[in-house]
């Protein structure tokens, strides 16, 4: 697995990924269409790595710009990060999220096959699991009904490469079931840059810390957790990203369809987090109780034991680090990129 093609790798978790495929020596080409990442987060990737990413302006929707790529190079495996994200946009934009993320992945595998690519590692999210069966959440529970356009298309690519590699033996599968990835690298160089009022939590708090924002609004204090706040597996992006390298090794083996939760095993309250956070960056966050968000759940927290099992992964990184590292790269980059 030399050659990496990494779609989506100028992101937030596709920087990170990057930056350690850098430093393990694959070479890797990012294809991204920039259209929520700046390509500044690459040129700090090869200031901290001394090492380049070839960087390919495309959308996976484009099947000539994708097939250029393939054609031009001898690609071992795709880590596939591209997609949107947003939840709430999601809602209004529907089929901008199912023509992106789900129609975008078909096209890519399609290229992929033709070019006789059948490797690829897919960022799938907690939100497939819908409102949890049973905690910690476990790879052996039924999928669930996601509440959004956005948790749909995850599910929806899901299915469709489980049929995929059901269809054809030589194709090999990993499903990553992310949850909640918070952090940056320590060098404060790249991190997370949200466009415009963060929807996710770790950003609303860096930016309530400088002043950016107000007050956090903590969306429900009734719910049935030891504090009444919502609890998630909040896990460092430098874990999440390393878990990819182990997948990368997975395909290696012919692994067939795997898929796997990437998660630290332990939840934290959104009252966790803040004081937390506070200890960690000396910065008071003021925050009022709002209504429940729609669409939350109260707790969702991963069984991380398979990947210990068939990846020999685990993440390594607390929850002080976890906030520190995000603080250092929100106050170093208020504005970010
Ligand atoms: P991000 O928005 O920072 O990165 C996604 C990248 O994909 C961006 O650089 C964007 O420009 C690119 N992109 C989007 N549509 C594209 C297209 N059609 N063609 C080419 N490039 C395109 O998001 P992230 O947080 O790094 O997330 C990476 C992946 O992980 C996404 O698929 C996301 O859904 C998934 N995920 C993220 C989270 C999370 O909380 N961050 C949780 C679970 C799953
Ligand atoms: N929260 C607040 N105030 C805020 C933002 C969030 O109280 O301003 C709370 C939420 O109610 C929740 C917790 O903080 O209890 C975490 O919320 P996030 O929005 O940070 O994360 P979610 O768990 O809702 O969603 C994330 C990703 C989704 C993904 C999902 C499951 O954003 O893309 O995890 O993997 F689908």
């Amino acid at each position: 697995m030399n050659t990496v093609l990494v779609t989506g790798g100028s992101g937030y978790i596709g920087s990170h990924t990057v930056l350690q495929l850098l430093e393990q020596n694959k070479n890797v080409i990012v294809f991204d269409n920039l259209s929520n990442s700046s390509l500044e987060s690459l040129n700090r990737v090869s200031e901290i790595t001394g090492k380049r990413a070839e960087f390919i302006e495309g959308d996976i929707r484009d099947t000539d710009a994708l097939g250029d790529v393939f054609s031009k190079n001898d690609i071992d495996a795709v880590i596939h990060f591209a997609g949107l994200k947003a939840v709430g946009e999601s809602v209004e934009k529907p089929m901008l999220y199912y023509e992106n993320n789900v129609y975008g992945t078909l096209n890519l595998c399609n290229v992929m096959a033709q070019h006789g690519c059948k490797n690829i590692i897919f960022s799938s999210s907690a939100t497939v699991y819908g409102d949890p069966a049973a905690l910690p959440l476990h790879e052996g529970l039924p999928t669930g009904q996601p509440t959004n356009p956005y948790g749909q298309s995850k599910l929806m690519v899901e299915l469709i490469l489980k049929d995929i590699c059901n269809a054809d033996n030589d194709w090999n599968v990993v499903l990553l079931r992310y949850f909640n990835p918070v952090g940056a690298h320590p060098s404060g160089r790249i991190g997370e840059d949200p466009n415009g009022i963060p929807n996710n939590l770790m950003p609303f708090i860096t930016q309530v810390a400088t002043g950016k924002l107000k007050q956090l609004s903590v969306f429900g204090d009734d719910y049935n957790t030891p504090d009444g706040t919502g609890v998630r597996d909040y896990i460092h992006v430098e874990d999440l990203a390393n878990g990819h390298l182990k997948a990368l090794d997975k395909i290696a083996s012919k692994a067939g369809l795997f898929t796997c939760n990437l998660g630290t095993g332990q939840g934290y309250s959104v009252l966790d987090m803040v004081k937390t956070f506070e200890a960690a960056s000396g910065q008071k966050i003021p925050y009022v109780i709002a209504p429940r968000r729609s669409g939350d759940v109260a707790s969702c927290y991963a069984d991380p034991a398979l990947a210990a099992k068939e990846l020999g992964w685990k993440a390594e990184k607390g929850l002080k680090e976890m906030c520190e590292d995000s603080w250092r790269w929100q106050s170093n980059n208020p504005n970010g990129y």
